[in-house]
């Protein structure tokens, strides 16, 4: 990849997705691109990038897979565990000790990947609710800008990597072991709505508005700071009045956003609406 396709296509990929790569990162975009100009025919990058641009109506497809192969997915059930203890906190103070939810709680898990941070929040709620038997009614939305990953979350078919952190108990519970594959029940999936999104689009923020929790884990860290200010301004805006986000523990809303509260918990922070 010559230092002008480099540019032509992290210009390209940032002005859709957000995600920027800095120039240390150009082997990896290009091994992440490579497969791409294989499958398509293309004998450059250049030519890869003239078919985003300009490509008719069935090469716009093509976007959809570069932001599958842009996109780096890492995760997994029950991932990074003081963030959740906090959101158990919270919810355990302000929905068992404190009074009923007047509407269901709503809950987005942006930027979701293969789903398993949407199902954990899933599956903690209905612990809590069976351990306190009481009814907290809640919906939780799961989004991502990758085709490919929302179709796996749809499937919620999961490996033993995916499930490394989850208690015994729980697998047992909530999952049917299969070929050391983890199907998990319908009773936690139909808890979980999973749409695309993108966070660059300015627009696509109205359908995510009234949240009580929004969880942005481990994204931010792959944008510019006008883009996390960017993301993190429309999160304010989505959240309900003290609503929660919580980000990516190493990622931080220091010179991003002072209009948040922050809350600090045991290992880590939540960011509360003002
Ligand atoms: C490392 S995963 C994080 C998954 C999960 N939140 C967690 O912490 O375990 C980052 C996800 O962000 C998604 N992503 C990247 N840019 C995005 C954008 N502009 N809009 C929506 N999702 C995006 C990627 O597709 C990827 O699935």
């Amino acid at each position: 990849m010559t230092r002008e396709e480099f540019t032509l296509l992290r210009d390209f990929i940032y002005e859709k997705t957000g995600i920027y790569f800095a120039e240390t990162k150009t082997y990896l975009l290009e091994s992440r691109l490579t497969n791409r100009l294989n499958e398509l025919g293309l004998g450059s990058f250049e030519d890869y990038y003239y078919h985003l641009k300009y490509g008719a109506d069935r090469a716009r497809g093509e976007l959809a897979n570069l932001f599958d192969v842009v996109t780096t997915n890492e995760t997994s059930f029950f991932r990074n565990p003081p963030q959740l203890d906090a959101f158990k906190i919270i919810l355990q103070k302000t929905y068992v000790n404190g009074s009923a939810p007047a509407s269901p709680i709503r809950i987005w898990s942006a930027a979701c990947s293969t789903g398993e941070e949407a199902y954990t929040l899933a599956i903690m709620l209905m612990e809590m609710m069976e351990l306190r038997r009481i009814n907290i009614p809640f919906s939780i939305l799961a989004t991502d800008i990758s085709t490919k990953v929302l179709e796996s979350a749809r499937k919620a078919v999961f490996s033993q990597y995916s499930v490394r952190n989850t208690d015994e108990a729980i697998k047992k519970k909530y999952f049917t072991e299969e070929n050391n594959m983890y199907k998990l029940k319908e009773t936690v999936k139909k808890n979980v709505k999973i749409d695309f999104m993108n966070l660059m689009d300015d627009d696509a923020y109205r359908l995510y508005r009234q949240m009580d929790f929004i969880f942005c884990r481990n994204v931010l860290i792959y944008f510019d700071e006008k883009m996390k200010k960017k993301v993190v301004d429309h999160m304010y805006e989505c959240l309900k009045p003290k609503g929660f986000l919580t980000i990516g523990h190493a990622e931080s809303l220091h010179n991003i956003s002072r209009a948040f509260k922050p809350l600090v918990f045991p290992g880590t922070i939540a960011y509360q609406k003002g």
